[in-house]
């Protein structure tokens, strides 16, 4: 595949997921108000999609988030096609540490779908990293350059606690999470273990590049690792907890209060505090279009009673500022709905 040829195909994809982002999604919004009577904070996602499913400019707008998406990543010109041609010479560039398990045993929910239509998942080919690492650069295409600070803005968050000592990124991909927090606090060490070996063998070769010698990565389920009790005096995630069935989500949550210190910190960044019913729709929409099959059900769960019933203390959920430019009241573009949780596994008692 000739290299202008991708590169102007996927500038077009990403200039029309722009227009989906702001003037589609607006034209919807005005027509969701235009049609409904009632107060939209008190309307249910089944109130919206009666006054919207109908509508040929939801069905159109669905048409094209679903399509574009496919197209970006299996298309003629898609991101699947790109690598495998190159996979030889790319495969070989990767250097770095990576620790792997190859008889790791990968979870169904993991396995049995293409999450975000990416064919194959993050898991089954030697590529998929480098697919996402390249597809994640136009997933928020309002944030466009402005991604990296998503990440540099959460690490803030965790930062305004203090520096901690030792860090457990659960789910930390090829490094996008884990990247910032190694490099924040270098004098801490940084532990970063995902399911996709791929992942890890990429966060491993950027590390490295960047010389982050503070920061591991491996191949493990964060719902069941390798660590000592009472280990990290903060754990982290990114865009992981939509990603997991609410059994796993429990596995998770019980995991991190198993390897924190008493008093330590678990501090999650994900989609959750959707303000009004027609965000809501929206979101669930976006859930099924992407092939996100439990971006529904967290969104659905009580957070706040579910940690609370594993044990954890201050327990906070606060909607998040991806960038500065974005303000959250304001309803203008489609976004995800960006949500920092956290809480505090308790000082033992005496
Ligand atoms: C959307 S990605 C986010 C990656 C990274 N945190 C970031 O912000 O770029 C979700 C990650 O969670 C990983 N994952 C899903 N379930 C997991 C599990 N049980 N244990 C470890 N990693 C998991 C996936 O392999 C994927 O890399």
């Amino acid at each position: 595949m000739d290299e202008r040829a991708f590169s102007a195909a996927q500038g077009f994809l990403l200039a029309a997921k722009m227009y989906w982002t702001t003037t589609l999604y607006r034209a919807l919004r005005d027509e969701f108000l235009a049609k409904s009577s009632v107060d939209q904070k008190e309307q249910s996602v089944e109130d919206v999609a009666a006054i919207l499913e109908d509508s040929p400019l939801y069905q159109y707008f669905a048409w094209l988030e679903r399509h574009l998406q496919r197209m970006k990543y299996a298309g003629r010109y898609g991101l699947v096609p790109y690598h495998d041609e190159r996979r030889g010479e790319l495969l070989a560039a990767l250097t770095g540490d990576a620790e792997l398990d190859r008889d790791l045993e990968l979870p169904g929910y993991y396995t049995g779908v293409d999450i975000h239509q990416h064919p194959g998942g993050l898991w089954s080919d030697a590529t998929a990293a480098l697919v996402y690492e390249r597809g994640a650069r136009s997933t928020t295409p309002m944030l466009g350059e402005a991604h990296k600070d998503l990440h540099d803005r959460f690490t803030d968050v965790v930062a305004a606690a203090g520096p901690p000592r030792r860090i457990l990124d659960m789910g930390g991909g090829f490094g996008k999470s884990t990247g910032p927090l190694a490099e924040r606090f270098p004098d801490s060490s940084v532990e970063s273990v995902d399911l996709s070996a791929p992942c890890v063998t990429l966060g491993a070769h950027l590390a490295k590049q960047r010389q982050l010698d503070n920061v591991r990565y491996r191949q493990m389920d964060a719902r069941s690792t390798d660590y000592s009790d009472a280990s990290f005096d903060l754990v982290t995630s990114t865009m992981v907890l939509h990603e997991l069935p609410t059994k796993a989500l429990e596995e998770l949550f019980d995991e991190a209060l198993r390897v924190l210190e008493p008093g330590g910190r678990m501090v999650h960044l994900d989609f959750y505090s959707i303000p009004d019913g027609f965000r809501r729709f929206i979101h669930y929409g976006h859930a099924r279009r992407n092939n996100e099959p439990f971006m529904q059900p967290l969104a659905s769960t009580d957070l706040a009673a579910l940690l609370k019933k594993k044990g954890f203390v201050d327990i906070e959920i606060t909607p998040f500022k991806e960038s500065e430019e974005i303000d959250i009241e304001k309803n203008d573009a489609w976004r995800f709905p960006w949500t920092v949780v956290t809480a505090t596994k308790p000082e033992v008692s005496s």
